[in-house]
């Protein structure tokens, strides 16, 4: 029997739990009946699984459910006239301060429903029970919420950290395999930023990470806010792969690759240019490679989309006003790497990492 893992998450000043496991729903019941009602915020797809319907349930049974939100589905969920609706539908419900927002989904709804909790009233609490494998490895942790403009991805946003994040793992058996692959992307990168996981991850190849490894993942992610909460410096880490990732997104006009079949690409990208700059040695790019390769996720691409995806990631938000910086790894011994933020990389470099990554030669 998997036990479900409770993980100690500290963000400035603000601490929650995570719970990781089979019985993670647990506190759903205990947190929703402290307060005076309760808004569950979730999309049609993810209302219908188990998962959701188990969560809802737990949370109809305390009495306090006043409105359930049912935003559009992905990127359209994530707007300002979503979130406009969505807080009319509080408004009428009754909600209050010492009310609790609950998002039921993945990334999409968690971001939303976690600016509507940072916002409505000035702020309100808010849980997430995340359901996709990069909900529960990333987007609900460590309190960026947000929704999109029209050609800005999360522009209009807040740092809000949850009062709980509950994670049922059971939750991914209705995940499509192509969902999953995208979360992979994520599990992957932190197994390059600990090498400690790399062993486990490449044995998880590309299944569903367990419980014990999903915690490692989220420690991991933990650990990075912790230091740096509100995004100043070291949580850069946590782009280790997004830098290229990002251009591969809008090269493929975001239909083409998932953001973690980008941020796979921007793996193996960023360990070809750590090699080209003589930052680490072949075996640590074969490495790379074969823990993307073994999650079932590309490590090439076309060299048309390569050298788009290059000339796009310039716009990265990211971006600092000397140029772009990179996060690459530094070999510190024979078969270990760390990683490290704010690297340059000049354009030579840059052009033969796109040159390898399409598996092509440079003239
Ligand atoms: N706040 C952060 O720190 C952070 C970090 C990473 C990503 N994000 C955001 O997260 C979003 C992406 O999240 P995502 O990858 O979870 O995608 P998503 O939320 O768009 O969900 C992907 C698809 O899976 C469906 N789905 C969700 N759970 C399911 C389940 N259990 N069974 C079947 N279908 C299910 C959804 O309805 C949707 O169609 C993006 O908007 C991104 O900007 C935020
Ligand atoms: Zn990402």
């Amino acid at each position: 029997m998997t036990e479900t893992l409770i993980l100690a998450a500290r963000q400035g000043e603000h601490r929650y739990q995570v719970h990781v496991g089979p019985d993670a729903l647990a506190p759903l019941s205990e947190l929703a009946g402290a307060t005076d009602r309760v808004a569950v915020v979730t999309c049609a797809r993810v209302a219908r699984t188990p998962a959701a319907r188990r969560a809802l349930a737990a949370l109809k049974r305390t009495g306090k459910v006043a409105v359930v939100v049912t935003l559009p589905d992905r990127e359209a969920g994530k707007t300002l006239a979503q979130l406009e609706r969505s807080a009319v539908k509080l408004l009428a419900a009754g909600l209050t301060r010492r009310s609790l927002v609950v998002a039921i989904g993945g990334g999409a709804v968690s971001d939303a429903a976690g600016f509507l909790a940072a916002t409505f009233m000035r702020g309100l609490p808010w849980v997430a029970v995340p359901t996709t494998l990069l909900s529960m490895v990333d987007a609900a942790l460590g309190g960026k919420t947000a929704v999109n403009l029209p050609r800005a991805k999360n522009a209009v946003g807040a740092f809000h950290p949850p009062l709980a994040v509950l994670a049922d793992p059971r939750a991914l058996r209705t995940l499509p395999s192509r969902e999953l692959r995208s979360g992979l992307g994520e599990v992957v990168k932190y197994a390059l930023l600990e090498t400690a996981l790399l062993g486990r991850v490449t044995a998880a190849g590309a299944g569903c990470p367990d419980t014990a490894l999903l915690a490692e993942c989220m420690r991991a992610k933990l650990k990075v806010v912790e230091a740096d909460p509100s995004e100043r410096g070291v949580r850069a880490l946590l782009n280790l792969g997004h830098t290229f990732g990002h251009g591969v997104e809008a090269a493929g006009q975001f239909e083409r690759y998932t953001h973690g079949e980008s941020v796979a690409l921007g793996l193996v990208f960023a360990f070809r240019l750590a090699a080209l700059l003589g930052r680490v040695g072949p075996l640590a790019v074969a490495e790379a490679e074969a823990a993307v390769a073994g999650a079932g996720l590309p490590t090439r691409l076309p060299l048309r989309l390569a050298r788009r995806a290059a000339a796009l990631m310039v716009h990265d938000k990211k971006r600092t006003a000397s140029g772009l910086r990179w996060v690459l790894p530094r070999q510190v011994d024979g078969a270990r790497w760390i990683v490290e933020v704010g690297v340059e990389a000049g354009p030579l470099a840059v052009a033969a990492a796109v040159a390898e990554i399409a598996g092509a030669k440079l003239p």
